[in-house]
């Protein structure tokens, strides 16, 4: 009642009020100006108030900034309802239903500067930018802070990562906005490159839900020359306000008209499930920059890599910490033994991935480098074209060929993102001339061109022109430690994965994932774009690699496979090592079957931090996938059937955690069932303590229906 009243109170005194209402009316936005002529707006989701009057503005340095002093010069108003095809994706056409309001703002004291603010109100939520068209008045502008906010209307439960500007890797938690406290984190020391940036301060995407039952999730989309936003909270009103990513003299970004920003996002709904389904973050980047994509293809892929994050081999060739690149000869050092890409190694696993039907293999620690990459900030780490002496690159290319299978290039760039541009269309060159179209690249450290960090303006563009450069050589990109995604693999699709939050990994060396982690990920990290997020380990037991280590996975092995379709990444990896698949070729046989790419996705069941359902259309196939996974509490996932083909009866084969599973007794214990099921069964499925559920779906021959039972 209070929140309505305000609303109320506000309205009284706006200046030029406009109201838009979405497509099929679900959501209310209001602009205006103040009484001191600054621009806000509201939005309501049916008649609940979601952000309740928030001022917006850019601060510049040095010239008049655009915060108040504005009149409204035009208002333009239009519908879109347009619908276009995602080159890989969740699914096979996505429609773009807006109301759009462009508001043009001037301002008379400043020779009638402009600014206009575009807003595109849909029935799940709306984005809105800042754009500052070529004109007279306006060339060259330095932002030092922007100031949108986001006004809630109450201390809402939040998932939320600290504020960091140089990574994304925390665990979440969840908590009310007032009982926040960022500083928490601080000396885990679990992450080599983090700097908590204040105690209120969150990043994006955050998910919320109020008690009222909204889900509401605040992002940006299409994050282009322009820092990343984190928020902060004032935890007494429960005010956020954008916080942008500082350069190294304390700026935040450069612009020159005509520029616009990304786009502030603000998704909400009663059903967590359509926060997940949402489309809006792709909707509002543009179109496919390449006339030809063609080239662009999804891919599952093993890879030398799961071994080194257990210990049981090495990146680096020999136990040296003081290498030169175009100084140290390696083959004149002394090799150390274990190290993981060699030769033989590299073609044990062509060999496996061939077998099994994977599309690639990964190598990680085949060049130069490795013996002192790490912690030393130094900028000639890594020449990208330079093979260890026991990693043959022509004869490993020449059998990966032979073999179908396509070779995942390596480049760790140590953050030294200084020498990774210099070197970029050598590396490129390189992969080319042996076969590579994709590469996993990696920004571990402290970046140089120091005093730069991970998500300013600088570093954005650098993986962008990383992908579009990849592009100009049809090589595909998964950034590690990047920027998160803001939907930009709808225009540049070779950018088609990347890390940018915590993975899997983690389990491997640190306190690992909590069970609730894969439940919140859908609703934070993904909702930008895909995570190569490494799934797929069937060994639990970690401290067979290395006794002295006490990590553990925090999760059974049913829910490993779940993750293959809870997570959306059109590049999958089966993470573990060859070995311990071979050990289980009854599940693996999941992994390998599972599809990358889709027609249709359905969220069946989702609450963040609890538990997630979905199912999902193979492409081109009439084949659905579909995953279950759960905390650290034991559930039964209900999945209906309906969207199967009404005429037609398939087999479910059923993955599931066994009756005595628990992901911190027995996590690999697993039972596998077959059925016959139709549009009208309905799935109940127990899972474990962080336990899941992977179900195959195909089509049923008639031996099929003679052997299996129906399932009830
Ligand atoms: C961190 C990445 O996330 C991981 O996948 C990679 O193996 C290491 N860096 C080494 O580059
Ligand atoms: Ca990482």
């Amino acid at each position: 009642m209070k929140n309505i009243l305000t609303l109320l109170l506000v309205s009284a005194f706006l200046v030029n009020a406009q109201t838009i209402v979405s497509p099929k009316s679900k959501t209310t936005l209001t602009f205006s100006l103040t009484a001191d002529s600054v621009p806000q707006y509201q939005l309501s989701f049916g008649k609940k108030p979601v952000v309740l009057p928030s001022l917006m503005g850019i601060e510049l340095k040095n010239q008049t900034s655009f915060l108040s002093g504005f009149t409204i010069a035009k208002i333009e108003s239009s519908l879109v309802d347009e619908s276009w095809d995602p080159v890989l994706g969740e699914v096979k056409t996505i429609r773009n239903n807006y109301r759009e309001l462009k508001v043009t703002l001037q301002q008379p004291t400043v020779n009638n500067r402009i600014m206009i603010i575009t807003f595109r109100l849909y029935d799940e939520g709306v984005g809105f930018r800042y754009e500052f068209p070529k004109q007279d008045n306006l060339n060259y502008f330095t932002v030092v802070d922007e100031r949108t906010q986001f006004a809630l209307t109450g201390d809402h439960k939040a998932f939320w990562i600290p504020g960091d500007f140089d990574t994304n890797e925390y665990k979440y938690a969840e908590t009310t906005l007032s009982g926040v406290d960022a500083a928490a984190y601080s000396g885990r020391g679990e992450i080599y490159t983090s700097g908590l940036i204040g105690n209120s301060l969150i990043q994006t995407p955050v998910q919320m839900k109020s008690a009222d039952g909204l889900y509401i999730n605040i992002f940006e989309a299409a994050l282009v020359n322009y820092p990343a936003m984190c928020v902060d909270i004032n935890q007494k009103n429960f005010m956020l306000t954008a916080k942008l990513a500082p350069d190294a003299v304390g700026n935040k970004a450069y612009l020159q008209a005509p520029e616009k920003t990304p786009w502030r996002t603000i998704i909400v709904s009663d059903k967590a499930a359509d926060i997940l389904a949402s489309k809006m973050i792709l909707n509002l980047n543009e179109p496919c920059a390449y006339a030809d994509a063609s080239w662009i293809t999804p891919v599952k892929y093993v890879g030398i890599w799961w071994e080194m994050h257990v210990g049981k081999s090495s990146w680096n060739y020999a136990d040296v910490n003081n290498v030169k690149i175009g100084v140290t000869d390696w083959d004149a050092l002394t090799p150390n033994g274990r190290h993981g890409a060699t030769t033989a190694r590299t073609k044990y696993y062509i060999d496996f991935a061939a077998k099994h039907g994977f599309g690639g293999v990964l190598v990680e620690g085949w060049n130069v480098g490795w013996e002192d990459w790490f912690g030393n900030w130094k900028e000639n780490v890594f020449d990208f074209v330079t093979p260890y002496p026991d990693f043959d690159v022509a004869e490993l290319s020449r059998y990966a060929k032979e073999k179908g299978i396509r070779l995942i290039m390596h480049h760790e760039t140590s953050a030294s993102v200084t020498n990774y541009e210099r070197r970029l269309d050598s590396a490129y060159r390189f992969m080319k001339a042996y076969g590579y179209d994709a590469v996993k690249s990696g920004y571990v450290g402290k970046i140089i061109p120091r005093g730069e960090v991970h998500d300013g303006q600088w570093m954005v563009n650098h993986y962008l022109r990383a992908v579009t450069k990849a592009a100009d050589y049809k090589i595909m990109v998964n950034a590690h430690e990047s920027v998160r995604l803001t939907g930009l693999q709808r225009t540049y699709p070779n950018w088609i994965a990347s890390e940018a939050a915590r993975g899997n990994e983690f389990n491997a060396w640190s306190s690992g994932n909590p069970p609730s982690h894969e439940t919140i990920l859908p609703f934070t990290r993904f909702m930008g774009g895909p995570m190569d997020y490494t799934p797929g380990i069937f060994q639990m037991n970690l401290s067979l690699y290395l006794p002295e280590r006490a990590t553990h996975m925090q999760s059974t092995l049913a829910k490993q496979l779940a993750l293959y379709v809870t997570m959306y990444s059109p590049l999958q990896m089966a993470a573990d090592l060859p070995e311990n698949y071979e050990a289980k070729p009854d599940a693996f046989q999941f992994i390998k079957d599972v599809a990358v790419d889709w027609d249709d996705t359905k969220i069946l069941e989702a609450e963040p931090g609890d538990y997630v359902t979905i199912a999902r259309k193979a492409k081109g196939k009439n084949e659905w996938y579909l995953g279950t996974i759960t905390d650290e509490n034991t559930r039964t996932a209900t999945a209906s059937l309906s969207f199967l083909d009404p005429k037609q009866k398939y087999v479910a084969t059923v993955y599931a955690d066994a009756p005595d599973a628990d992901y911190l007794k027995n996590p690999m214990v697993y039972v596998i069932n077959k059925y016959i099921v139709n549009s009208k069964t309905v799935l109940k499925v127990k899972l474990a303590a962080s336990g899941g559920a992977a179900v195959s779906i195909t089509p049923a021959s008639k031996e099929n229906e003679k052997n299996l039972k129906l399932y009830k």
